[in-house]
């Protein structure tokens, strides 16, 4: 396959993975993604940044030689991960004279993760330049979005800038020029989630870093490169902004129907105020699609059935996400049913409680709903309007 040329002397050498159904075995893709490597040809020495998931390796390395790379000087690693590095160790048998250069931190995870020879790396540190003859490299670190060795490269004649997994999107394309839509902002959003949301304050710093660069095109490790920075900048500067949106999440399961019946209530109510939910099915629903609901809602309304006297083993499991991806919702509460007996909502409350949520009085109702029952809920409702008016969303 032949190299896309994003400018002169820079080409996307990277590849679509279209059969790849969940990632990380966690959050099922869409469009599959793509694993981006680039090559760049100056005029004394020649660079690749980021290279390729361990099983595509083959087809990579068949590009790479019908495209005539013959030789490389440096492969740059802007993070560890395998999806990206996975190809080093095969890359340096192939051209001996490459080194890998990449930051400290990282180099210790090449050595530790890849057994890679410490003697084909070279260590960058912030501000470092790399001369290609008539391009420039520069390095920035930007720890923690997402690992701690992720770092930022820039070409300075070029004003290129490749942010490795940083604002990027599990998307597949032929043209890797990002065309603005609504199914790519889905992409873009469903990845952020995933694997950015749960540093959220290390996204928004870093965002602010790229705003401040003289940037023209920004070029991520998944997903289409972006000629027009400020689409995929817009939105991550509403994905990482400290308050969401008047929304509630409200992802249930409900065995008999009366956890479902408490947050269609809800739902219906808050409604009617002028709030906006999301009803999530934890049984049947696409974790990507509560992932992006996490990213925006204000309030989380967990519903459960009880099982064996705690709650259902699968909202635990849904409690545990929410609590690993850090959302900035700020309100949170339970609703759910029993039959005989037991505690229903300790397990959900301890697992959220890192997210220092503000608690509204759960409701807890046994078999069918009472009168009673429903004023409760009423009551629940009138607590989120309360508090969203709080933060100023009513
Ligand atoms: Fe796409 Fe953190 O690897």
């Amino acid at each position: 396959m032949k190299f896309q040329e994003i400018i002169k002397d820079v080409y996307y050498c990277g590849l679509n993975d279209t059969e790849r159904p969940i990632f990380d075995e966690l959050i099922p893709l869409e469009h599959g993604t793509s694993y981006n490597s680039y090559l760049i040809k100056g005029l004394e020495k020649v660079a690749i940044i980021d290279s390729m998931y361990p099983p595509m390796i083959d087809e990579y390395f068949k590009n790479l030689d019908e495209n005539g790379v013959t030789k490389v000087d440096y492969i740059i690693a802007n993070h560890g991960e395998q999806d990206h590095s996975g190809a080093l160790p095969r890359l340096l048998e192939k051209y001996p004279e490459a080194m890998v250069v990449t930051n400290a931190t990282c180099k210790g995870n090449l050595i530790s993760m890849l057994h890679l020879d410490e003697n084909r790396i070279m260590i960058v540190a912030a501000g470092d330049e790399l001369s290609l003859g008539n391009k420039t490299l520069s390095f920035t670190p930007a720890p923690n979005v997402h690992w701690p060795d992720t770092m930022f490269t820039y070409i300075k004649e070029d004003k290129l800038l490749f942010t490795c997994d940083f604002l990027g999107a599990h998307y597949t394309f032929d043209d890797v020029i990002a065309k603005p839509s609504e199914e790519l902002t889905k992409s873009a959003k469903r990845y952020y989630a995933e694997i950015m949301m749960p540093f959220r304050v290390m996204c928004k710093k870093y965002l602010q870093v790229i705003k401040e660069m003289d940037v023209e095109i920004i070029l991520p490790s998944h997903g289409p490169v972006y000629k027009d920075p400020k689409y995929i900048l817009d939105l991550y500067s509403d994905w990482t902004s400290d308050l969401g949106k008047n929304l509630v999440a409200l992802p249930y399961v409900s065995m008999y129907g009366s956890t479902k019946e408490m947050i269609e209530y809800l739902s219906e109510k808050l409604n009617k105020k002028g709030i906006d939910t999301v009803k999530y099915d934890i049984i049947r629903g696409d974790l990507g699609d509560l992932a992006m609901t996490l990213i925006d809602a204000t309030t989380i309304v967990m519903g459960t059935s009880m099982v064996l006297a705690g709650p259902h083993p699968a909202s635990v499991n849904i409690a545990y996400l929410a609590s690993v991806l850090k959302p900035k919702a700020k309100f949170a509460s339970f609703v759910g049913s029993y039959g005989w007996g037991g505690k229903l909502f300790d397990i959900l409350g301890e697992l959220l409680a890192k997210l220092k949520l503000d608690i509204i009085e759960p409701v807890q109702v046994k078999g069918k709903l009472t009168k009673e029952d429903y004023s409760k809920l009423d009551i629940m409702v009138e607590a989120i309007v309360e508090k969203h008016k709080s933060v100023g969303l009513l």
